[in-house]
């Protein structure tokens, strides 16, 4: 199983959420990136339509954030976060606190969205039990991605992520997805399926809404393909939510950091969270980092619950706000406020959603929503669930253009930097990837 270009056989490592067996047998590396193209190990050219797994809106290798990352590591590469601090971590919260909704200024630093997911459960029980309140019970919805840690897995809704797993947290029930197939090439928000939130209240009446500690919900279900909130249906989980002191928790970890053309999918559908979860973007991927962002309430709730002296909180990574990650992300939120990204995004996302729309008449495109500088693409089944999304994945790397599939839909999310030629290259190698598996 030699790797065809360079004397590596690839097989000592264990590959994440990859088929290894047939990725060492014909790998796809990439040697190089630099804004919105990756070079191949074959030295071809691959634009990048999923900026990575949706983490880099300011392009591959942004200099100012090597820069960056380089001088925090002159003067100090690591500190621990218990008991010490650095200064960068505290900057870098400020600046997350500038972009965050009203009210929610204390932000927990962790290094993935599946630690950021895990530290939001916990800071869910932590705040109920200082509060003096027993709610033992979660909600999430089905077709969910909050991760891979253990509590992230419990709360996912995707079959394949916990099949294997058979014990995971109790207590876990699971709302209806939004995808309802009547509206199908939506922009934006379909207007059907408000009532979808209903699940909640029925849980509530069921097992007692003060038994619930929180509802998870991804504001727009992202590794799922793209499943865009009907209207009104966020706002309707708010109201419930705040009728039976229910935590509501959105995992903005794909949609903070201008995906939605605005700060966080929360100032997009006007619906405040109580804790949102978020990572990815925080250092336009360039470093491992995430945080949880909570209201100030629960912060001063779960602080002042201790006696004084005593530590509030007994949670923390030995990276958490890691001096290379904080640099990383300083640089990122400073890159975004300076090259105006977000509305750079804004102003892009109608090109990029008429764009992504005209690959509806194709035959294998069973559905394409989109929202955003975000799309999912989704294609016919062929055999089995998934075969066709992998396929067409393999092949779109080779024919130059680089998309995340789930399944069988692609996840599309350009990034902020791309110009429409960009934008244009992404949707004439997808279409010309699906007339080559057409045949
Ligand atoms: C909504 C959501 N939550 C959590 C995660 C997990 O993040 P990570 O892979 O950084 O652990 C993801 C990853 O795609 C995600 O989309």
């Amino acid at each position: 199983m030699a790797h065809d270009t360079t004397p590596n056989s690839l097989d000592k490592q264990w590959i994440p959420f990859t088929d290894n067996r047939g990725f060492k047998a014909e790998p796809r590396l990439v040697t190089e990136a630099s804004g919105v193209y990756l070079t191949s190990h074959r030295d071809t050219k691959v634009i990048d339509g999923s900026s990575g797994l949706f983490c880099c809106p300011a392009g591959h290798c942004h200099p100012k954030i090597i820069e960056a990352v380089h001088e925090q590591m002159k003067i100090n590469t690591y500190t621990s976060p218990f008991g010490m601090g650095h200064p960068k971590s505290f900057l870098l919260a400020d600046k997350v606190a500038e972009l965050t909704p009203k009210g929610m200024n204390h932000v927990f630093f962790v290094n993935s969205g599946s630690e950021a997911v895990d530290t939001a459960l916990k800071i869910v029980m932590a705040y109920h039990s200082a509060k003096g309140e027993n709610r033992n019970r979660f909600v999430s919805r089905e077709r969910a991605y909050h991760g891979v840690n253990m509590g992230g897995v419990s709360l996912s809704g995707m079959v394949n992520n916990r099949r294997t797993f058979p014990v995971t947290m109790p207590n876990v029930v699971m709302m209806r997805h939004t995808w309802t197939g009547e509206e199908l090439n939506i922009k934006g928000q379909p207007e059907n399926g408000k009532e979808l939130a209903e699940d909640l209240e029925r849980f509530a009446q069921t097992y007692g809404g003060n038994t619930i500690a929180a509802c998870f919900v991804e504001p727009v279900a992202g590794s799922t393909g793209t499943l865009v909130p009907p209207k009104g249906y966020l706002e309707r989980l708010r109201e419930i939510c705040d009728a039976h002191g229910i935590i509501l928790v959105f995992d903005e970890v794909i949609t903070g950091f201008g995906r939605m053309g605005t700060n966080f999918a929360s100032d997009k559908f006007g619906v405040k969270p109580d804790i949102m979860t978020m990572a990815k973007a925080l250092t336009n991927g360039s470093m491992p980092m995430g945080g949880v962002c909570v209201r100030d309430e629960i912060y001063d709730t779960v602080v002042d619950s201790a006696n004084p002296g005593a530590i509030e909180f007994f949670h923390g990574y030995t990276y958490s706000g890691h001096p290379a990650a904080c640099a990383a992300g300083v640089a990122s939120l400073e890159i975004y406020k300076e090259e105006d990204l977000f509305s750079r995004a804004s102003e892009m996302s109608g090109y990029f959603s008429e764009c992504i729309h005209s690959l509806s008449d194709h035959p294998l495109v069973k559905d394409i929503r989109s929202i955003g500088m975000m799309a999912g693409v989704e294609v016919h089944a062929q055999d089995a669930p998934g075969k066709r999304g992998t396929q067409l994945q393999k092949s779109m790397f080779w024919n130059g253009l680089h998309v995340k599939f789930t399944g069988d839909s692609g996840i599309v999310a350009p990034m902020f930097i791309s110009e429409r030629q960009h934008i244009d290259e992404i949707i004439e190698k997808f279409r010309d990837t699906l007339n080559q598996h057409s045949n």
